[in-house]
């Protein structure tokens, strides 16, 4: 048995979701959305604890964990930082705006600053393109975003205060 395991709270939440579907592998979206509540982060042992939870084999769990930008397999810094560099917002500017970004933090792409305080990922088009460029800073938009509102996100979150 994996030392990852649902509360017995979280486990009544699960059942009761599932019964909302015709098939339990139809909760495999909000099931990781809890895990990843509850645990941080999507480790396999996490995946395989959702596999099991929902009676579907592992590489179902996998084929969404890895398509969808939104889940995260590994821990992240205190301050997630999500850059579309979709169509709409390389078109405005994204590009250079997450080149900019990831050299105030000294980190590239995919990585978290050594102090944990903030990681930086490019994600695929969040919905949002009347307002490209797009950044989703611990899971809020922020709209036509520029490396003026990037110097004060990063001042802010150095303070810990909440972006
Ligand atoms: S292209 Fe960035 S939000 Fe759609």
């Amino acid at each position: 048995m994996s030392d990852v395991q649902f509360s017995p709270q979280r486990l009544d939440e699960i059942l009761t979701l599932v019964k909302r579907y015709p098939k339990a592998q139809s909760a495999i979206l909000p099931v990781l959305h809890m895990a990843m509540e509850d645990f941080g982060h999507l480790s396999i042992p996490t995946q395989q604890l959702v596999a099991d939870t929902l009676g579907v084999r592992l590489m179902m769990v996998r084929e969404v964990v890895t398509f969808y930008t939104m889940y995260r397999e590994k821990p992240c810094g205190r301050n997630l930082l999500e850059v579309c560099t979709n169509a709409g917002c390389m078109l405005n500017g994204a590009d250079e705006l997450l080149a900019k970004l990831c050299e105030k933090l000294k980190i590239q792409p995919g990585e978290t600053t050594d102090d944990d305080m903030f990681s930086v990922i490019e994600v695929e088009c969040l919905g949002a393109c009347g307002g490209a460029p797009i950044v989703q800073i611990n899971g809020d938009y922020h709209e036509n975003v520029t490396e003026h509102h990037l110097d004060d996100v990063i001042a802010k979150g150095r303070t810990h205060d909440p972006i």
